[in-house]
């Protein structure tokens, strides 16, 4: 558990510095990552499976440099979806051997760098993609690393925009693609080296029956391809793993994770493969929270709302997914009376909501608030819409923090920002 009240005062890590001591005197928004929480996560995922398997960190999950640094001095993979992601991954120092390259549109470049990279694995999308990687190995020269990303056509129970192994999804390849795809693969054995199979269905997956499902119904896909004379090595099972958002009870969350490891290890134990996974939100998810400052109350006839300085710009799940995040004051007011508030960002948007009719003790403008369960897919992806600034990131480690702030390729485009006299030093 990443985040509780001592003495009414929200605290973050397993030693509990309170948030407010890490605040200071700034009001800038910020997220804190508990690297204690991270730990016992993988630790606990890798235990699930009878023997251990491969981890790849789905960096889009959170990809601060020194998250993915320390993942990577720990020396499991990453798994990746563009070149900027494969350059954060190395810059991180993950080597190219442990980098998975999954997505439905590398585009010639994004190939031709992976290839020439010499990656572990490219996952494979479509049979386009898969002439494509041919043509560029061919004429670097080199033998390409591939796995076939199977739509194994089940449906999971989460969110439509988040299920990726549905056959109406645009992810991964029809069984009916298969013999096209050996004709490809028997053509081109010279540069590409065909390595495995490769599924992930969805993301906040709270059912592991349909992650079976799915690996049973690609089982006999892997045994084909090694009928066909492909000497196959690995199962790559995604990742999905999904966190309780409601409460801070993980105790289904841990029973949710040995299920899925021994239900995995007991279904893939026959094909002698190795198991890679690619795991982000269940590592990441809980052992985050970000922190804003309540800037107005506006209470009309109709509601009440309570203004924040964070928003869509910087956690856009609310939003896009209608995620539930638990919003929770940094400072209990036992004596307070309750309201009902939507919390609300500064982005002109209507949509810029982070909590609808919740309620709170009463706030005041100053007080600060915590979205709890934000450590994945919050940085990763935040825009500079409307140009706020980014959030300042934090990590905190056995009862000590440190600003761990990343300026990442996002701000790029607004290079002029940083030039700028308007802008006060150090922003965004
Ligand atoms: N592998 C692949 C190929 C993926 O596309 C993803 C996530 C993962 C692994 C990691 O999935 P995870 O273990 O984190 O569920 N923005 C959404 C989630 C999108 C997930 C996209 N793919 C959200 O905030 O809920």
């Amino acid at each position: 558990m990443s985040i509780r009240y001592i003495d009414n005062k929200l605290c973050i890590g397993q030693e509990s510095i309170e948030l407010e001591g890490i605040v200071g005197n700034s009001s800038q928004p910020l997220y804190a990552y508990d690297w204690d929480e991270i730990m016992e996560r993988l630790a606990s995922f890798r235990a699930a499976f009878k023997s251990e398997p491969e981890v790849h960190y789905a960096v889009k999950a959170n990809a601060n440099p020194e998250i993915l640094r320390r993942f990577a001095q720990m020396g499991i993979g990453a798994d990746v979806v563009s070149v900027g992601e494969i350059l954060q991954a190395l810059n991180a120092g993950f080597p190219a051997g442990k980098i998975i390259f999954s997505g439905v549109g590398k585009t010639r470049e994004e190939l031709e760098f992976a290839i020439t990279e010499e990656i572990e694995q490219i996952n494979v999308e479509s049979l386009q993609e898969l002439e494509r990687i041919a043509d560029i190995a061919k004429r670097l020269g080199k033998r390409a690393r591939v796995g076939a990303r199977i739509n194994p056509d089940v449906d999971p129970d989460t969110h439509p925009y988040i299920t990726t192994g549905f056959r109406e999804n645009k992810f991964g390849m029809d069984p009916s693609f298969i013999p096209e795809l050996l004709a490809i693969l028997e053509a081109n054995r010279q540069h590409l080296d065909m390595k495995g199979t490769a599924i992930h269905i969805g993301s906040q997956l709270l059912d592991v029956d349909c992650i079976v499902e799915a690996v049973e119904k690609t089982i006999p896909i892997y045994q084909k391809f090694q009928r066909h004379g492909f000497e196959l090595e690995t199962f790559d099972v995604g990742g999905g793993l999904g966190v309780n958002y409601h409460d801070c009870d993980n105790s289904a969350v841990w029973d949710r994770i040995r299920n899925y490891g021994a239900l995995l290890s007991d279904r893939l134990q026959g094909l002698g493969c190795r198991i890679f996974c690619e795991p982000g939100r269940i590592l990441v998810g809980p052992a985050g929270v970000l922190v804003s400052e309540v800037q107005y109350i506006k209470r009309s006839p109709f509601k009440n709302f309570a203004i924040l300085n964070t928003g869509m710009h910087h956690i856009l799940r609310p939003s896009l997914y209608q995620a539930y995040h638990r919003i929770l004051p940094l400072l209990q007011k036992t004596d307070s009376a309750e309201e009902v508030y939507d919390v609300v960002g500064p982005i002109c948007e209507s949509s810029d909501v982070l909590g609808k009719d919740r309620k709170l003790p009463r706030l005041e403008p100053g007080d600060f608030i915590a979205i709890a369960d934000a450590g994945a897919y919050g940085f990763s992806m935040a825009s500079f819409y409307n140009a706020h600034r980014f959030p300042r990131e934090i990590l905190v480690e056995q009862g000590k923090w440190k600003d761990v702030s990343q300026f990442t390729s996002q701000v790029e485009g607004f290079r002029w920002l940083l030039n700028s006299t308007y802008f006060p030093a150090g922003f965004p």
